[in-house]
């Protein structure tokens, strides 16, 4: 535990010990990133990467199919500064990043999970850990059309997480993702919480390595 009291209320703890390396894991090096947790079929990555040459993107999408639409579409545009990783944006997180490595963290309309809302990203205690991989002054970008799902995270950030945050309205014209043009049309109110980490901020995982240093000292001893 740090000696320092931390920052935010959140009970639970996340549980490194259970995670598995994804399949064909490799190492990253502790330079800085951005991350996108649930690419989709990674029209934003694309558009992201294409902006923002000076930064690299990892996005990572679980489900195959959709992987495989957005590696396609990664392999022709085949920008230098965008990875795409086909895994669970949990475990890959876990044994790939370095603390404070995260300069912004994209979740860009999350599977609203209505039925079991601990699996909402801000009611998971892997946020805690998300939390300790994002540079000082570092954002995650939340977008969402459920409007549950966003005074749920406000409330959240506000008594769990002690996190500051602004929220803004996504213009009608916006087009960032497939399910932000889905939802657009349909005329629903899509938001989006910008969420940042002030200095100092401290969780119970600032100094635990990338899982892949980690687990491979401790096969060594
Ligand atoms: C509702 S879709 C939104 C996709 C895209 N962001 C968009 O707006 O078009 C949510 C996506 O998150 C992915 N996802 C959910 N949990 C994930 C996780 N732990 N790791 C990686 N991807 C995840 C799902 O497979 C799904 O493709």
């Amino acid at each position: 535990m740090p000696s320092n009291p931390l920052s935010h209320h959140f009970p639970r703890i996340f549980h490194l010990a259970s995670l598995h390396p994804p399949r064909d894991f490799y190492p990253i090096a502790d330079t800085p990133i951005c991350l996108e947790i649930g690419a989709g079929k990674g029209k934003h990555a694309l558009l992201f990467a294409s902006q923002n040459p000076d930064k690299h993107l990892y996005a990572i999408e679980r489900t195959a199919i959709k992987f495989e639409a957005f590696d396609k579409q990664a392999g022709m545009a085949n920008p230098p500064n965008l990875t795409a990783i086909h895994a669970d944006a949990i475990a890959w997180t876990a044994f790939a990043v370095y603390p404070k490595q995260i300069q912004t963290c994209f979740i860009l309309y999350p599977n609203p999970e209505p039925k079991n809302k601990n699996q909402r990203f801000l009611n998971m205690p892997f946020f805690e850990l998300l939390l300790s991989k994002m540079a000082d002054g570092g954002q995650i970008i939340l977008a969402s059309n459920i409007g549950d799902y966003i005074d749920e995270a406000e409330r959240l950030l506000t008594e769990m997480w002690q996190l500051p945050y602004s929220k803004r309205q996504i213009e009608s014209t916006s087009a960032r993702t497939h399910f932000e043009i889905k939802y657009l049309a349909r005329g629903e109110r899509c938001q989006e919480l910008i969420i940042t980490k002030p200095g100092g901020y401290r969780t119970r995982f600032d100094e635990t390595l990338p899982l892949h240093l980690s687990r491979s000292s401790s096969d060594e001893a």
